[in-house]
C-alpha cells in the first residue's frame, strides 16, 4: 500500500444530469484528498491526445463526440492505493455490469455515457495527470 495519485473526469453526461455535487461527495465520502479539480471543455485534439491507446477503435468516433459535448471536471485525487480504490468507487466500464452503489451503476447510462473516467495502472495516471494539469495547478 502506498499513498498514489490518480485522474478522474466527470464525464459530460454526469455534468448535464446535475451529479457533479453527487460524484464529489462520494469522492470526498471515499476519503479521497483532492489535489486538483477544474472545469474543461475538451477538444477533439485533447480528446484524441488522451484516448491515445483507443484513437484506432471502432467506437471512438463516437467517444469523441461523447466527450467534447458538453464540459467535463478534471480531477486528481489522492490518497492509500488511490488508483485501484478510485477504479472500484467508478464499477465497470459498463454501468449495466458495474456493482450496486458504484457511480457507473448510478450516474452512467451505457457504455459510451458512462458518467466517471478513472486511470488505470501508475502509468497511465502518471500520464493522465500530467496531461491535464500543470505542477502550478494542483495543490
Ligand atoms: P476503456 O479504457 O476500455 O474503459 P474504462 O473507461 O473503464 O477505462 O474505454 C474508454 C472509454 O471508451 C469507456 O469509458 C467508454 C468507451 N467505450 C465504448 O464506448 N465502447 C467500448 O466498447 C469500449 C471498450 C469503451
Ligand atoms: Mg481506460
Amino acid at each position: 500500500m502506498s499513498i498514489e495519485q490518480t485522474f478522474g473526469i466527470i464525464k459530460p453526461n454526469a455534468v448535464q444530469d446535475g451529479n457533479i455535487g453527487n460524484i464529489l461527495s462520494a469522492i470526498e465520502k471515499a476519503g479521497f484528498t483532492l489535489r486538483g479539480m477544474r472545469m474543461a471543455r475538451l477538444t477533439p485534439e485533447l480528446c484524441r491526445g488522451f484516448y491515445a491507446e483507443h484513437v484506432h477503435k471502432g467506437f471512438y468516433p463516437e467517444l469523441e463526440a461523447f466527450m467534447t459535448e458538453g464540459p467535463v471536471v478534471l480531477l486528481c485525487l489522492e490518497g492509500e492505493n488511490a488508483i485501484l480504490r478510485w477504479r472500484e468507487l467508478m464499477g465497470a466500464t459498463d454501468p449495466a455490469k458495474a456493482a450496486e452503489g458504484t457511480l457507473r451503476k448510478l450516474y452512467g447510462q451505457n457504455m459510451g455515457r458512462n458518467a466517471t473516467h478513472g486511470s488505470d495502472s501508475p502509468d497511465s495516471a502518471a500520464r493522465e495527470v500530467s496531461y491535464f494539469f500543470s505542477a502550478f495547478d494542483r495543490i
